[in-house]
């Protein structure tokens, strides 16, 4: 636990949907004592992203109460990262309703346009590029524009993957976006750390969640194996023998807003089970 993160405003975006990161990292800054405001899209965004497949209003809300139940603080906001207005209204909201803006989380991600590259249409690449990137690139301007303002530094952390630092087939779109994130969080973390806010990337290997589920089923029938043998051929290539599981990304998250990480930043950080390691 790291107490020295007792009343910092941690806002975290797509952290809306059960069993996501996003909800995980919420709940464990909600554990060390941080306020907590959860944003995600809040309903279906269209043909790649139904109802099942994002965080809706009734799951923030109910996170939140959750959250308030056992004792945390914790409020909830529609924000698609899309929506440059949106994202910045999210970052104000973190202000009038707790009073400051602390800790940035760009978690909001979309993996689910997989596809060889001579099948994929400029409108998936868009949308892909445009949630994992360019929403990635509107979080961290509008959490740095605050966080200047106030004067006493932050912490911005984005959600890479291992996709971005190795290339996937069928991933185009997506191993592109987290690659970009790379350099993104390198000049970004050039740019602000005048200011003391640092700006890191956690890139997590594989880890079941909603997209990660629809992503082993999908992979699995794209490499012709059942589900059993791409699970146990995943779990032979990782050095600790199992895929990541929410909590170790959301460890990894408290340690970089915390005061054992005030001399990081810039950092493409693997938690990854061993799985990548450049
Ligand atoms: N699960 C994995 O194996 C894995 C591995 C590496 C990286 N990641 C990354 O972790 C992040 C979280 O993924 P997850 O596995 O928890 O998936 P998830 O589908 O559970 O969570 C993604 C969240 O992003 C939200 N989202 C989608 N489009 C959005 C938009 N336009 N604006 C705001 N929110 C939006 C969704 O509603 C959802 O709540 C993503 O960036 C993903 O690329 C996941």
């Amino acid at each position: 636990m790291y107490p020295e993160l007792q009343g910092r405003v941690a806002l975290i975006t797509g952290a809306g949907r059960r069993e996501g990161l996003g909800e995980a990292m919420a709940r464990r800054l909600a554990e060390e004592g941080c306020k907590v405001v959860i944003t995600d899209v809040g309903a279906a965004k269209g043909e790649y992203m139904p109802e099942s497949a994002v965080g809706t209003g009734s799951e923030m809300q109910s996170i939140v109460d959750e959250i308030i139940t056992a004792g945390g603080d914790a409020a909830a906001f529609n924000c698609d990262v899309l929506n440059p207005a949106e994202v910045a209204a999210a970052a104000n909201f973190a202000v009038e309703t707790f009073g400051s803006l602390d800790i940035w989380v760009n978690n909001a991600g979309i993996g689910y346009l997989m596809k060889p590259i001579v099948e994929m249409s400029i409108d998936e690449w868009d949308t892909v590029l445009g949630v994992n990137l360019r929403g990635v690139f509107l979080g961290i301007q509008a959490a740095a524009r605050i966080m200047i303002e106030q004067g006493r530094g932050g912490r911005i952390i984005n959600i890479g993957s291992q996709a971005s630092k190795s290339g996937f087939g069928h991933a185009s779109a997506y191993t592109s976006s987290k690659h970009g994130i790379v350099g993104l969080t390198r000049v970004a973390a050039m740019e602000l750390g005048e200011h003391g806010i640092t700006v890191n990337t956690i890139c997590p290997n594989h880890v079941t969640t909603g997209l990660g589920a629809w992503q082993n089923s999908h992979f699995s029938g794209v490499t012709g194996r059942d589900m059993n043998q791409y699970m146990a051929d995943m779990r032979a290539r990782i050095p600790l023998g199992r895929p990541g599981l929410q909590e170790d990304i959301a460890k990894a998250c408290a340690f970089l807003c915390s005061d054992q990480a005030t001399y990081m930043t810039a950092e493409n950080m693997n938690v990854s089970g061993g799985e990548e390691y450049h």
